[in-house]
């Protein structure tokens, strides 16, 4: 059996303020897997997602595990190439006065050649369509570029897995439509946090329910918001295109 690319055991974080956001959290992902991360407005998504590559260390119990690497203060900088984040709100990812220069900053940080930074903008903007925007400032860019650019500025760190929290924010529709051929088209391992669930049957085969910081369901897409009474229970709606689709497929 391989190692699990991502395994989380019995995780719980309380904020510094006493909040519990985070209740005894576990599952494992299988590589080159994508799930999906749902739940009600302060589930815990974030905070989860936060753990994964270590924004936040567990400050109760439990173990995050990336591959074979426990996520620990010291295995941070191993973490976070392995594990890339793309941010809810791309403008806390998008920091220097041209795209090249931001999808570069990782890659100069971690020490590697101007070759091979360069040979990475490139392939990582072409990747996600956006060569022609990389002498632009970020701050030009629609909402849909900048997530493109999120996206290429941690693709061009070559992680294996990629976690996104509310991807398609504020996005419009076409946007929207290329970032989900976008995420369809990579083999990495992926964990979206989304109210989209259209979204998410479309990207995912996978889905974990939150709620109030424990995890209420995990299993396969269809199967799962399919269920009207869970979903209701959770606070979520059984997404549209469902009703479409035949129940049994
Ligand atoms: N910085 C913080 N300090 C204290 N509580 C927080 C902080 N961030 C989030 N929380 C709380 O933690 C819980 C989980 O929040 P979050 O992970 O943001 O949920 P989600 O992403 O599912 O909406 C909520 O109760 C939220 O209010
Ligand atoms: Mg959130």
């Amino acid at each position: 059996m391989s190692i699990p690319a991502v395994a989380v055991y019995d995780l719980s974080y309380a904020y510094p303020d006493g909040t519990e956001a985070l209740r005894g959290i576990t599952f494992t992902v299988e590589p080159g897997l994508a799930v999906a991360l749902v739940g009600a407005n302060g589930a815990g998504k974030s905070t989860l997602l936060q753990h994964l590559n270590g924004g936040l260390f567990n400050a109760r119990q439990g173990e995050v595990r990336i591959g074979e690497t426990v996520v620990s203060r010291k295995s941070v900088s191993l973490v976070r190439h392995a594990v890339g984040m793309v941010f809810q709100d791309s403008d806390d990812q998008l920091f220097m006065p041209t795209v090249a220069e931001d999808v570069a900053f990782g890659p100069l940080n971690a020490g590697l050649s101007s070759e091979e930074v360069e040979r990475r903008v490139e392939s990582a903007l072409e990747r996600v369509g956006m060569t022609q925007v990389r002498e632009r400032p970020p701050y030009r860019l629609s909402a849909g570029e900048k997530r493109a650019v999120a996206i290429a500025s941690v693709l061009a760190m070559e992680p294996e897995v990629l976690v996104m929290d509310e991807p398609s924010a504020n996005l419009d529709p076409r946007a929207r439509r290329r970032l989900i051929e976008l995420l369809r088209s990579f083999g990495h391992t992926r964990i979206i946090a989304t109210h989209d669930l259209e979204l998410a049957v479309e990207v995912c085969s996978r889905v974990i329910v939150l709620d109030e910081g424990r995890v209420v369901a995990d299993g396969p897409m269809v199967g799962i918001l399919n269920d009207e009474a869970l979903m209701e229970e959770h606070g979520l709606e059984r997404p549209h295109i469902l009703r479409h689709m035949h129940p049994h497929t």
